[in-house]
């Protein structure tokens, strides 16, 4: 890995995205000679293990249905006492959904009043990884780019779970998927007086957002499993984040900060990593390179995520964009440290300082480490509680059962303002799809295997109930009270070093 040093990565995050594309082409020919394939990704620079670079580059191969054995699939279900939605009792109410749900009515908000229109969703297009149509509880997929990865696969996995989870109970819908790191409705080109204004933002689907655009955030494809460097699905790797916070007491840990991931992404990433011990200094971090080639021919032994709260603090920082490993990381009862984000998932923007996080500069990494970590050590209990709070968040409200719940308002709300009828794609890009076709369409290995782990084999009772919108005095006085809690840490720390100098 040490090769990739002062290659030409990784782009510098402001130059324009066709530059980034191309430099990323060519960074792609070169490392091609060292390995045989690599993708780019929000986590790390992941090396694959299962195939050549041609996979990534050839057309979409889950979408067509074909005649291949369904045997496998039919073993896993037949096995399981099959409920039908006669048999719930919807009648019972269900308790209110957790807080960050109230951003979904945020994320919707530019289109409160217009509508969506078929002509927005049809502009939502040219990023589009895929458009997907739900029509009578059925699914279909019009298939557009080839995503990073299996993203787009376990996506739209993810989204056919649901429907079994909640079956029929989904309206029909048109949606398009951008499965893409980083968020490109400007919100600007929309705001009054802009020429687009008249015509409204495209609503587009991705995984993340930022302050300055409208892109509609949605669970990533790792809740259902990322095959590519073996993180397994939510449900069950929740159970042994859980199992594995168990394995040490907090104060047992080592008293450092500890990361670990793939500094090539991001320039604020190799940024950290000069915070790192050495014999001139101790900033309290101890911080590691991700090896994927390494770990995928060990068999991922090192990089199992469960038994990673060996340290009382865990960094988050963001890569090209947000990062898959956040709820992993909160999920450890170690005490996050978080540096200030700029992206936001979907469940993200809920979390407060000093309750579910400590906040560390962006702009002064190695300062802001070194004081939390020796105010945790100093405030054992407190630094302790803080991460309780982040572990019991996402054990308890990040939940598999609520990651549907979300997707289920999300679509349901955004259902409710198409305009226009949802209509089965007339072409020949466009194809029926279920759980079935796509489990036989699966590579073996990790895909397949993640698909029947996550596979939802019967329904569930109702969604918990949707929260009403923040007032926008309530939302506003949440921001303040966040950036407050920041900027109180951030005085602590300049008191600290003033004293120290
Ligand atoms: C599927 O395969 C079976 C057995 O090979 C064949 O009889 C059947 O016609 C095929 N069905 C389709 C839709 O191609
Ligand atoms: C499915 O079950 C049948 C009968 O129980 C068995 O013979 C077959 O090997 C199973 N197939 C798979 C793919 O597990
Ligand atoms: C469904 O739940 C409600 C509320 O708890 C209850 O009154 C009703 O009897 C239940 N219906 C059935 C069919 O179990
Ligand atoms: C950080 O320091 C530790 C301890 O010296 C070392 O093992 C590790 O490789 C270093 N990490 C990086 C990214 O250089």
């Amino acid at each position: 890995m040490q090769k990739f040093y002062g290659i030409i990565w990784p782009p510098r995050l402001n130059i324009k995205r066709g530059l980034a594309t191309t430099t990323a082409l060519l960074f792609f020919l070169i490392v091609a000679v060292f390995v045989s394939s690599f993708w780019i990704d929000t986590y790390k620079l992941s090396i694959s293990v299962v195939n050549s670079i041609n996979k990534n580059q050839e057309p979409p191969s889950i979408i067509i249905p074909s005649n291949c054995t369904t045997q496998n699939y039919q073993n896993q279900t037949q096995n399981y006492p099959i409920r039908t939605i006669h048999d719930l009792n919807l009648s019972i109410p269900r308790p209110t959904c957790p807080d960050y749900f109230r951003w979904i009515h945020e994320d919707l908000k530019p289109w409160k009043v217009t509508g969506i229109t078929r002509d927005m969703v049809e502009r939502a297009k040219p990023t589009a990884h895929f458009r997907l149509v739900i029509v009578d509880g059925k699914v279909y997929l019009e298939k557009y780019m080839k995503s990073i990865q299996t993203r787009d696969v376990f996506t739209i996995w993810g989204i056919l779970q649901l429907l079994s989870h909640y079956p029929g109970r989904l309206p029909d819908l048109e949606l398009m998927f951008d499965c893409d790191d980083q968020p490109v409705v400007r919100s600007r080109d929309y705001e009054r007086g802009q020429p687009n204004a008249a015509v409204g933002p495209p609503p587009l689907f991705r995984y993340c957002g930022d302050r300055f655009t409208l892109d509609i955030v949605f669970p990533d494809w790792s809740f259902w499993g990322w095959a590519e460097i073996n993180i397994k699905p939510w449900e069950g790797l929740l159970k042994e984040i859980k199992e594995g916070n168990k394995k040490s007491r907090w104060v047992d840990r080592e008293p450092y900060a500890y990361w670990k991931g793939n500094p090539f992404v991001a320039e604020t990433r190799q940024d950290l990593l000069k915070c790192n011990v050495s014999d001139k200094h101790d900033w309290n971090a101890r911080l590691y390179v991700q090896d994927w080639i390494l770990e995928s021919q060990q068999g991922f032994k090192k990089s199992n995520l469960a038994s990673q709260c060996t340290h009382r603090y865990k960094i988050y920082i963001e890569g090209y964009a947000w990062s898959v490993s956040e709820k992993h990381i909160l999920a450890c009862d170690s005490m996050t440290l978080l540096v200030n984000t700029r992206f936001h998932d979907f469940f993200t923007r809920y979390l407060q300082p000093v309750k579910h996080y400590w906040p560390i500069r962006a702009d002064d990494k190695c300062k802001s480490i070194k004081f939390a970590v020796d105010w945790g050590n100093s405030h054992k209990q407190k630094a302790h509680e803080i991460g309780k709070a982040s572990s019991d968040f996402i054990q308890e409200e990040l939940k598999m059962d609520y990651v549907y719940d979300y997707m289920f308002h999300l679509l349901n709300e955004y259902a409710k303002l198409l305009k226009f009828k949802p209509m089965v794609p007339e072409n020949s890009l466009a194809v029926e799809i279920s759980s079935e076709t796509m489990v036989s369409m699966a590579a073996d290995g990790s895909e397949k295997k993640f698909m029947m782990e996550s596979l939802v084999k019967s329904p569930t009772t109702s969604p918990c109930t949707m929260p009403p919108p923040y007032e926008p005095k309530i939302l506003g006085d949440f921001y303040r009270k966040k950036l407050n809690a920041i900027r109180r840490v951030q005085k602590w720390e300049n008191e600290y070093w003033e004293i120290k100098v």
